[in-house]
């Protein structure tokens, strides 16, 4: 089986976080890699990924880092491959922002598909819509998914309005 997603973080830290994406990928049941590369600290073991990626039959690298978090800019430099970046609130960011504003700011030519603070399901999901749009099995439970969240809602409104309050007129 070979990995489609490539998950990567700077730090065995990030895993509470980043094990999100990989559980969503493995529920879709999408091939994954995941392991530790740190920008900073195993320079050239991130730009060994990033060059090998496409190559190895990777899709989509999805990638986390807090701080001075510059992992997931500069492998989008160094790959042909969407890049999504999951900003970490991590023991070395200030207050989350860094993380977010290292990943989101990107110059003009090497975007990276940003998500929320420690949003790492959020980049799984978005990891499998990409992989969906060339992959009509994958779409399939893509739309299941969808599917599955409008109900959740759907069937959290009666909940909701019958809260046994005498002055809520929702139901009356
Ligand atoms: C970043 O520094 C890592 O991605 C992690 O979020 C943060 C802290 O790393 P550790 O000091 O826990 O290894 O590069």
């Amino acid at each position: 089986m070979t990995a489609q997603v490539g998950i990567i973080m700077g730090s065995k830290s990030d895993l509470p976080v980043m094990k999100e994406a990989a559980e969503f990928l493995n529920e879709l049941e999408i091939p994954f890699e995941i392991t530790v590369v740190s920008a900073h600290r195993t320079a050239e073991r991130m730009v060994n990924y990033a060059e090998s990626a496409a190559k190895k039959g990777l899709k989509v690298i999805i990638a986390g880092a807090g701080g001075a978090a510059h992992l997931p800019g500069m492998v989008a430099s160094l790959t042909p491959l969407p890049v999504i970046g999951v900003p970490i609130h991590s023991s070395n960011s200030i207050d989350g922002w860094d993380s977010i504003l290292s990943i989101l700011q990107m110059p003009n030519g090497i975007p990276v598909a940003t998500v929320a603070l420690n949003g790492a399901k959020n980049a799984g999901i978005l990891a499998a819509s990409i992989i969906g749009s060339g992959d009509k099995s994958v779409l399939d439970k893509m739309t299941a998914f969808k599917a599955e969240l409008k109900n959740k809602v759907l069937n959290s409104i009666d909940d909701v309005e019958g809260l046994n309050f005498p002055f809520n007129v929702s139901k009356k």
